[in-house]
């Protein structure tokens, strides 16, 4: 592991890739990114990517309850921008942001997963890999070997033989801190991906408008043409030799998923002796739980709203959870992340962290292999520009800054 304190406390904006300025002129905001992304993308992969659950209403509330709160400024005390580098889990990264784990990128970029975690090395912030995504545990430990992290869902198949291999697996690739996702208990329907002909019988079957869509951006055809099918990375090799994508998927289907018990929780940590982080903690009673099961860390997320749009924004949730944690646990944050502002709204509620999806997959649908470094470097520089005009000089001061919060929850 490198010593990244230094360097990026010393020369804030040192992680930034070369091509920063040139992006910034087009795409000096996230939501740029989304424009161009919504210009340059085959349909289909955009919708996967930007849609949600129902008519997306819950993804609007996420970005409403963010927006909704306001920080109050404090004067006279910082003469420089702040440096923000921070220490999750006994590691040291370059800021308090990192990328959400994610199904599969790879229909929004092909080869996703490996630029994502590229992007995330190079900048020294978290890459949690899916475990449904298109690019295997060892891959991306050899691409991303400081900052990966890793999501899995519920493999229940013969006494949770799977899970268990997967978690050896990431083990010996050098994982960090694996993830368990608690918020997709049932499947939901997507009503976007439908539409464009991928969340039906759940096998992959390219039609006309799909092959329309991937000739009218050659960007995207290209990048397909040099990676290799869409695939489960990681659950292939389980679901039986010669297995075709859509075994795969079938496979992936009928085994992967369902709602962790807390003793199967239990099970996984007393396995895991990295740390473990529980993923889609709203109530405050279930952060007590993941404590008192051992767990190091929590992820407030309601799954960026793609799950039922009827739950609440995690970021009304998050105060309820740190007082419940009180400090005994890290507390990550997710769930429509589209600025370092957002950023620093999670960290002044008392989030150590904040994930960003979405804001990733457009940047790869409006600059491809570079969308992911330039959404870094534009979530960095928002975020020391933010807390420089709350006055908190570093990450964790920014909870000291009063916050306007209407949503709040109080449980
Ligand atoms: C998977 O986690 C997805 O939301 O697509």
């Amino acid at each position: 592991m490198h010593d990244i304190t230094a360097i990026a406390a010393a020369t804030p904006g040192s992680t930034r890739s070369p091509n920063f300025s040139k992006h910034q002129r087009w795409y000096p905001t996230i939501y740029d990114l989304r424009r161009g992304a919504a210009r340059r993308l085959p349909h289909f992969a955009y919708e996967y990517g930007d849609g949600g659950a129902g008519d997306d209403t819950g993804i609007k509330h996420n970005w409403a309850a963010l927006d909704a709160v306001e920080m109050v400024p404090r004067y006279g005390v910082m003469p420089k921008l702040p440096p923000v580098n921070v220490e999750l889990f006994g590691r040291k990264y370059s800021a308090p942001l990192g990328v959400a784990p994610m199904g599969s990128p790879i229909v929004v970029w092909p080869g996703a997963d490996k630029l994502l975690a590229k992007a995330a090395q190079r900048a020294r912030v978290p890459y949690t890999l899916g475990v449904a995504g298109g690019a295997t545990i060892e891959e991306i430990a050899a691409i991303a070997p400081d900052v990966m992290w890793l999501q899995m869902y519920r493999f229940a198949k013969n006494d949770h033989a799977i899970g268990f291999d997967l978690m050896r697996r990431a083990d010996a690739a050098g994982v960090h801190v694996l993830m368990l996702t608690l918020d997709v208990p049932v499947r939901t329907v997507r009503s976007r991906e439908v539409k464009v002909g991928m969340g039906g019988g759940g096998v992959f079957r390219p039609d006309w408008r799909m092959v329309a869509g991937m000739l009218k951006c050659p960007g995207w055809g290209l990048a397909f043409l040099q990676n290799t099918l869409p695939r489960f990375a990681n659950i292939q090799p389980y679901a039986g030799p010669g297995a075709g994508l859509n075994d795969t998927i079938r496979f992936a289907r009928t085994e992967m998923g369902g709602a962790f018990s807390w003793d199967e929780v239990k099970r996984y940590r007393d396995r895991w002796k990295k740390p473990l982080v529980l993923k889609g903690i709203l109530h405050p009673e279930d952060a007590e739980m993941a404590l008192k099961i051992g767990a190091d860390g929590v992820l407030v997320s309601n799954h960026g709203g793609r799950q039922i749009e009827a739950l609440p924004p995690p970021i009304d949730c998050l105060p309820g959870v740190v007082k419940a944690v009180g400090g005994r646990a890290t507390v990550l944050f997710d769930s429509g992340v589209r600025s370092g502002t957002d950023v620093a709204r999670a960290l002044a509620l008392g989030a150590n962290a904040a994930l960003a999806g979405k804001a990733f997959l457009w940047g790869l649908g409006a600059l491809g292999s570079e969308g992911p470094g330039h959404v870094i470097d534009l979530l960095i520089d928002e975020l020391q520009s933010a807390l420089g005009q709350i006055g908190a000089q570093t990450p964790a001061e920014a909870k000291n800054v009063r916050v306007r919060h209407p949503g709040a929850l109080h449980f």
